[in-house]
């Protein structure tokens, strides 16, 4: 047992974020690797066979401990998939989905604890899911590394109006597909679609519809949430301000590709004004038990004319990466990027939203008073929509020049940009350094004499005349999303 433990405990060494001394620490002083003797013991069958059991009960193992997470499993963030586990020991699934291994998490699971499991199972790690990601600028801030998440530094984003794709920020779920693209198909069934096998491949999508080019900001749901987590704890990755950028991408319009799988619009016009179909996408990255990266958006999203959501190929005017969803990826524009599917081989027409959990569960926002013990998933819809906000990228001391962007989502332009000097008795509007289509982020940047320290607060006004929020307190979510609030930062000289 001590050596399996051993060869964890090496494991998450080489995976994890959290330090690995905090979280060895964790598992040792939860004592998930210890017989604790004020608990029953119980087998293997005692344990699988409580699911259709007198009581129904889910019940899983961690090394040593058996637990109790009936009352749990609605309120987990992965939706469904904990029930993979359910009977058995949640370890072939945590050492795939290693954001598990985090000091709150462990320390859930320990909340559940009822018992011993009799003869520990056998938990080597399977060191090979992500043996095949692609090669990264170390430029890009490892928020973690499997699956791979990265940010832009803030500071260089201000550098480029179209960030290079190498310095990108990257937000994955999964392990990166390989695709071979002679292989490759995109399916398109469901509500509308006469034919039960249209296909398409990479080809047909670059040949057969008109190649439409379009500047578009993708910022994560999730982007600054380690400001919010300044307020109180969010689970999630703790992004700063990097997780967001600017690209020219090209590729075919989706109302194209679907008129051509023979979707008739005007049929199902009645419909999309009762917001009643979704388009879902699949994208190619999937889990070991077979459930893949998947979301959805409102088909009546399309019904605007002036609004053109592409399956892109091209990333500023190059192939699209293989981190960013090569060959195909689905890009709507002014949505969070949750929606824009990567690596997408799959639509489906449906009366019904995606069913994955990063539709149904995740990137869905509640009241501050909502957290992880009176969550109800099913209360909130998906978020879409991204709010005005702006951020403070970068300043230089002594001739202070402040520079930064500002985005609102649905291609609500930005108006202006202010910063206080003062905590927001003074605004001063600063100079817009370049704004391209409603899309795409504004730049900004302004020249201040500072002559002691102060604080600095910015905020945006979109053409809706939204402005952002003084207080993140007032904003907070568990889930930490859409972070909005005044970017604030103190001024040293
Ligand atoms: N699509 C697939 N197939 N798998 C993913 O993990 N992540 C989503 C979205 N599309 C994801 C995906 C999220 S949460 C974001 S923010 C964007 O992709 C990130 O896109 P990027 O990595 O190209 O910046």
């Amino acid at each position: 047992m001590k050596i399996i433990f051993l060869e964890i405990i090496i494991y998450l060494s080489l995976i994890l974020n959290p330090s690995l001394s905090e979280v060895t620490e964790i598992i040792e002083k939860l004592e998930f690797d210890k017989i604790r003797l004020d608990l029953p013991t119980y087998n293997a069958t005692q344990i699988s066979s409580q699911i259709g059991g007198a009581g129904n009960k889910v019940w899983v193992t961690f090394y040593r401990g058996v637990f109790d997470i009936t009352d749990f499993v609605k309120r987990h963030p992965g939706g469904e998939r904990i029930m993979n586990a359910a009977g058995s020991s949640v370890s072939p699934f945590w050492q795939f989905y290693q954001l598990h291994y985090r000091i709150d998490v462990l320390e859930t699971l320990a909340k559940f604890r009822i018992g011993n499991l009799e003869t520990p199972l056998d938990e080597t790690p399977n060191m090979n899911y992500f043996d095949k990601e692609p090669p990264r600028n170390p430029t890009v801030i490892t928020r973690t590394s499997t699956p791979f998440c990265g940010e832009t530094p803030p500071a260089l984003l201000p550098q480029n109006f179209y960030t290079p794709n190498d310095l990108f920020y990257v937000r994955n779920h999964l392990p990166v597909p390989t695709v071979d693209t002679s292989a490759y198909r995109l399916t398109i069934q469901g509500v509308g679609i006469p034919l039960s096998n249209f296909s398409l491949s990479l080809d047909d999508v670059k040949q057969k519809f008109a190649k439409i080019r379009m500047p578009v900001t993708l910022q994560c749901g999730g982007n600054r949430r380690s400001q919010m987590g300044e307020v109180k704890p969010t689970p999630g990755i703790g992004w700063t301000g990097g997780a967001i950028g600017n690209a020219v991408w090209g590729g075919a319009s989706l109302r194209d590709v679907l008129t051509s799988a023979g979707f008739n619009w005007t049929n199902y016009t009645e419909t999309f004004r009762q917001n009643k179909l979704h388009i879902q996408f699949e994208g190619l990255d999937c889990d070991p038990f077979g459930d893949c990266y998947g979301a959805s958006v409102p088909l009546h999203f399309l019904l605007d004319a002036t609004y053109t959501p592409l399956l892109v190929y091209e990333m500023n005017n190059a192939s699209i990466p293989p981190d960013h969803g090569f060959p195909l990826r689905a890009l709507f524009p002014g949505l969070i990027g949750a929606r824009s599917v990567k690596w997408v081989s799959k639509i489906l027409i449906s009366e019904e939203e995606s069913p994955s959990p990063w539709q149904r569960i995740d990137y869905k926002i509640f009241a501050p008073s909502v957290n992880e013990d009176n969550v109800n998933f099913n209360s909130a819809s998906a978020i879409y929509d991204a709010p005005v906000n702006s951020y403070i990228c970068s300043h230089k001391n002594g001739e202070v020049v402040e520079r930064g962007y500002a985005f609102a989502g649905r291609g609500r332009g930005i108006v202006r940009v202010e910063l206080s000097f003062d905590n927001g008795d003074n605004w001063q509007v600063v100079k817009l350094t370049r704004q391209d289509s409603n899309y795409s982020w504004t730049q900004w940047e302004i020249e201040v004499n500072v002559t002691s320290a102060m604080d600095v607060w910015v905020k945006a006004v979109d053409t809706g005349y939204n402005q952002q929020p003084e207080d993140l307190k007032h904003i907070w979510n568990y889930r930490g999303l859409v972070v909005n609030a005044y970017h604030k930062i103190k001024l040293n000289i």
